[in-house]
This record gives structure tokens, sequence and C-alpha cells, in this order.
């Protein structure tokens, strides 16, 4: 570290940073990305002028240059028929729609939840990919009468590639446990967005609009007795409410998948418990609730 900078000072800016949600260095030195998006405008123009063909008896003035230099300064000339280079996107700029529909064809073509899995894994329609460590698909048993659905994956989860693994997955586990469920064999859990959010931002309805395909293919390979969706972000996107989590939560939803009802259950995530210890009791309640629906169903 260079020696004149003031560690206090350092150190104060480093707090900044992570509250502001930047916890994670991408890469070793700090990246301009507004200068290096102005140099990658200028180059593309660059190359455009290089590569078109200009016809010898209408000089187009380079725009910008004074009359004399427009007059004077040499032009190069492409070999004839040759096109400006276009760089191609990479697939994870793809328009949305592209993406949307991709996954929708990926997930279709997948017959299995470890089919799944890798079709996810190897999708790159999703932005959010970019920044990621891992694809957090999944986590608990493919059989469980139980699936959990969360938010999006957060720095633990990215980090070890698995869902609710960090202190809200902590009280997760803990909450499951007190109504003697288990990821190891009543519990599935996984999230609306496979890929960390940098800065754990809530993911943008374009995200969610295109791993949509891949969480509606999710259930349907999955197959659970009982949805349990956590927070207001997977209430959104599966029941397509939405009102808020505390007017929706300890309320059975339907999700009719192939004329099938699967009870859903909006309850509080687990993040929201720990900012808010109070609400606990509330969340007890949906647990309870949990408990009887399953017992109802025979499902445990
Ligand atoms: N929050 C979520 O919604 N999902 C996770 O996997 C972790 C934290």
């Amino acid at each position: 570290m260079d020696s004149s900078i003031d560690p206090v000072q350092a150190r104060a800016l480093l707090k900044w940073l992570i509250e502001a949600g930047a916890d994670e260095a991408l890469t070793d030195a700090p990246v301009d990305r507004f200068a290096v998006a102005a140099e990658a405008r200028v180059a593309v123009t660059a190359e455009a002028k290089v590569a078109a063909p200009t016809p010898a008896s209408a000089p187009t003035p380079m725009r910008g240059a004074p009359p004399s230099a427009q007059a004077s300064t040499p032009r190069p000339v492409a070999p004839t028929g040759d096109l400006p280079r276009v760089t191609v996107p990479s697939p994870a700029l793809m328009p949305a729609s592209t993406a949307t529909k991709s996954a929708r064809e990926a997930a279709a073509a997948c017959k299995t939840l470890d089919e799944l899995r890798a079709a996810v894994e190897a999708f790159d329609g999703c932005q959010l990919k970019v920044t990621a460590k891992h694809t957090v698909f999944a986590d608990g048993h493919q059989g469980a009468p139980v699936m959990l659905i969360g938010e999006a994956p957060g720095r633990d989860e990215d980090l070890q590639g698995l869902p609710f693994v960090g202190r809200s997955g902590q009280l997760l586990d803990r909450m499951l446990n007190a109504i003697g469920l288990d990821r190891s064999t009543s519990a599935y859990i996984t999230n609306v967005i496979f890929w960390r959010p940098p800065g754990n931002r809530p993911p943008t309805p374009e995200e969610a609009a295109i791993c949509a395909p891949f969480l509606v293919r999710h259930i349907e390979l999955k197959q659970p007795k009982v949805l349990v969706l956590l927070g207001g972000t997977p209430v959104k996107h599966v029941l397509n409410i939405e009102e808020g989590i505390t007017r929706t939560r300890g309320r059975w939803g339907r999700y009719v998948l192939n004329g099938v009802e699967i009870p859903a259950l909006p309850t509080f995530h687990p993040a929201y418990l720990l900012r808010q210890p109070a609400a606990k009791k509330l969340a007890w309640q949906d647990l309870v609730n949990l408990k009887l629906k399953l017992r109802e169903l025979g499902a445990l």
C-alpha cells in the first residue's frame, strides 16, 4: 500500500464503500468503466471510418476538422467490398427478450433437476453472471415436500455456490429445524435469481424475467407439496402479487401448475427477521401454519 495514504482515511473510505454495497474487489486495481466505455466508442467509430468504403469523387469531411485539414488529410481507403467490423455483444449483453426466449428454450429441454442445474450453469443470458463467482442453483433434498424460494444469492452464497448459507441461511435452518424440517431430508431451497446482484441490490424486473423460465421449470420438475416464499420478491415473481410482504405473509396462495394447485405460503425473509427480531413471532405463526398444512397433506 502507498505509505502516503493516511490509514485512518483509508479505513474510513473502505467502511464507506462497504456501506454503499461495494463489499468485494473484482480486480486488483480500480477500473474507470466510464473511461473504458468512452474509449470503446471512440475505437468503434474510428474503425468504422477506416473500413467504410468512401467514393473518391465525393470525399466526406472529417467531422470537426478545420476546412484546410479536411482538404489535405489523407484518408485510408478500405479494400473494395469491406464492411466496418462489428463487435458482437457478449451473450450477457443480449437483449432481454432474446435472453428470456433462450432461457425458455433451455428450460423446456430439461427433463430432470440435474439437467436444469446444468442448463442454468451454462446459460449466459443474465448480466449478473459476469460479476458473480458462482451460479447458485439449489440446495436440499430433491424429493423434499417443501420448496423454499428466496430472492437472490448474497456474498456468502456467491462464494460457496449454495443458497442461504450466510447469517440469514443459518437462521432459516434453525427455523426449519424448529418444525422438524431439514435440508438433508425434507426441505429444498432455491432463489428467484441464480447469480448475486452486485452489492446485494434487489434484482431488476428484467433480471427476474430472464430467470423466470428456469424458475417455473424448477417448480415443475421439483413438484413440491408446498411452496414457501421468503419475502416480497418471490411472492411477486411466483404468485404475481405486487402487494408487500407485510400484507401477504401468513396467507396461503395457490400456484397452479398443469392443473394441479400447490399451496404457497408467503413469509418474512430471514434477513428481515435478523433486522426486525420482533417480527419473529409472526414468522413462528407461519411455521406452525406450514407444519399443519404438511400434516393435512400427509406430507410429513
Ligand atoms: N438471501 C436470499 O434471498 N437468498 C439467498 O440464497 C441468501 C440470502
